[in-house]
């Protein structure tokens, strides 16, 4: 197949800088609206961690409520030693001048795309935000398919056909981002195919942005990730926040780690410019409550290892609700993601008019009030019918039922859990059947 019809090959006119509210935000409103007009609803579409935050977090937070300066636009020092500290228990060993806090992880995404300039090439599928904040930049996205099941990184063969192509087409791309471990997919790319992205970006002198946000929620323990910071020490930013493993994306504290060498200080000094115009310093209480988090005292490792085994029970269980409809399911590793692709069911949703991924989702949440996003949202083309499913905010709708699945032997046996799966299954197995339900007799009606 020629590379034009793998990747997504734009045109080389710059990309509107005009977007629309963000497609995880936009299925959350959606579902609000049904919430409201008493539909049930199962809420799977917003990536939120859908826990409480930890009592010792919600204390030094408190204790931190009267730092009211500014402070350094890099993030405190006790902060950036605290994350340098994180990295190097993880096999990178980080200099803390190298260390950059800001509001959320997304906002550091922006302003590094900002400061590197030129088009980035992205996984497909991959996070709504990275195509959507290359276009705001005005240079725009370079999707690269990713290797089946290895979600996350552009498959680097495909990588580096696509990125000569463009180039030879006077398209400037100058990056690349890697997901470890992956959303939309779930999924974990492994070691040898890490390396090789690695070679490819030093081949092409692009720099490596490898966002590892979930880092921490893989769900069997003995394994790792490979980070691209590992291999190309010299070309790659890591990026990770407070939002997924500790539950706290309200609380926006994220954290980049530059490369060493002349090119990383460089970088730094860019980022440190552009933030300082944009948001001056990372929120201060905040930051004092993420030092905390990122010294990983023995309460917040053994919270987030809680939360990392209901993230896999729950995330087990619903892909096997999709695989038992008949979808093709890749098996989730990490996070609380699940990407089941609906190809094999095609013609029974073709009977009921369902061509496209969007509108597979559209059905879903309309007439059964179940929120996902279609993979198109990722960058996916149109006609795929792969949604991306969140499960994590079906641990309970109150703390009380939140901290109950934390606390559950088998989570998925408490009640509340048990009924959504079960209601999951129904639909799915109402949606896939053989003979479509009529729009009237659907589930819908009976709740
Ligand atoms: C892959 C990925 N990266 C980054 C973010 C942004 O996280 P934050 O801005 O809360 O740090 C998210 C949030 O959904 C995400 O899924």
């Amino acid at each position: 197949m020629p590379m034009s019809e793998r990747c997504d090959a734009r045109p080389s006119e710059p990309p509107s800088r005009r977007t629309g509210i963000s497609a995880t935000l936009a299925a959350n409103e959606a579902l609000e609206r049904k919430r409201r007009e008493g539909v049930p609803v199962l809420p799977m579409a917003f990536g939120e961690a859908g826990l409480p935050v930890h009592p010792a977090l919600r204390r030094e937070l408190a204790d931190a409520a009267g730092r009211n300066g500014y402070g350094p636009v890099a993030g405190s020092p006790e902060l950036r030693a605290a994350a340098a500290g994180y990295w190097t228990r993880r096999g990178l060993p980080t200099d803390p001048e190298l260390v950059v806090a800001g509001p959320g992880s997304k906002a550091l995404l922006f302003g590094l795309l900002l400061i590197i300039g030129g088009e980035v090439a992205v996984p497909q599928p991959s996070w709504v935000s990275y195509a959507a904040q290359a276009a705001l930049t005005g240079a725009g996205a370079l999707f690269v398919p990713t290797r089946p099941d290895e979600g996350g990184v552009p498959d680097p063969e495909l990588l580096a056909e696509a990125v000569r192509a463009a180039r030879r087409r006077g398209r400037d791309v100058r990056s690349v981002v890697a997901t470890l471990p992956d959303n939309p997919t779930g999924r974990l790319a492994g070691e040898s195919t890490v390396r090789r992205l690695c070679e490819v970006a030093r081949e092409l002198d692009l720099l490596i942005i490898s966002d590892e946000i979930y880092r921490d929620l893989v769900h069997a323990s003995d394994e790792t990730v490979s980070s691209p910071a590992l291999f190309a020490p010299e070309r790659t930013v890591v990026t990770t926040a407070l939002s997924k493993h500790l539950a706290a994306g309200g609380w926006r504290l994220g954290v980049a780690r530059l490369p060493e060498g002349a090119a990383g200080r460089a970088l730094r000094a860019d980022l440190l410019g552009t933030a300082s115009e944009i948001w001056s310093c990372a929120p201060a209480p905040i930051q004092r409550a993420a030092a905390y988090a990122f010294s990983e005292p023995p309460e917040l490792v053994e919270h987030v290892d809680r939360s990392r085994r209901l993230h896999a029970a729950v995330a087990g269980a619903v892909a096997a609700r999709f695989t038992a409809a008949g979808c093709r399911v890749p098996a989730p590793q990490a996070s609380f993601y699940v990407y089941p692709d609906f190809a094999p069911v095609a013609d029974r949703l073709a009977e009921q008019g369902v061509r496209t991924g969007a509108e597979l989702a559209e059905l879903l949440l309309d007439r059964y009030g179940v929120g996902t996003l279609p993979g198109s949202a990722f960058g996916e083309p149109a006609p795929a019918l792969r949604l991306r499913v969140a499960t994590s905010l079906l641990y309970g709708e109150s703390d009380e039922q939140r901290l109950a699945a934390l606390e559950a032997e088998d989570p998925v046996e408490l009640p509340w859990i048990a009924r959504s799966l079960d209601r999951l299954e129904r639909v799915l197995s109402e949606v896939t059947a053989a003979e479509p339900v009529p729009a009237g007799a659907a589930l819908s009606a009976v709740g």
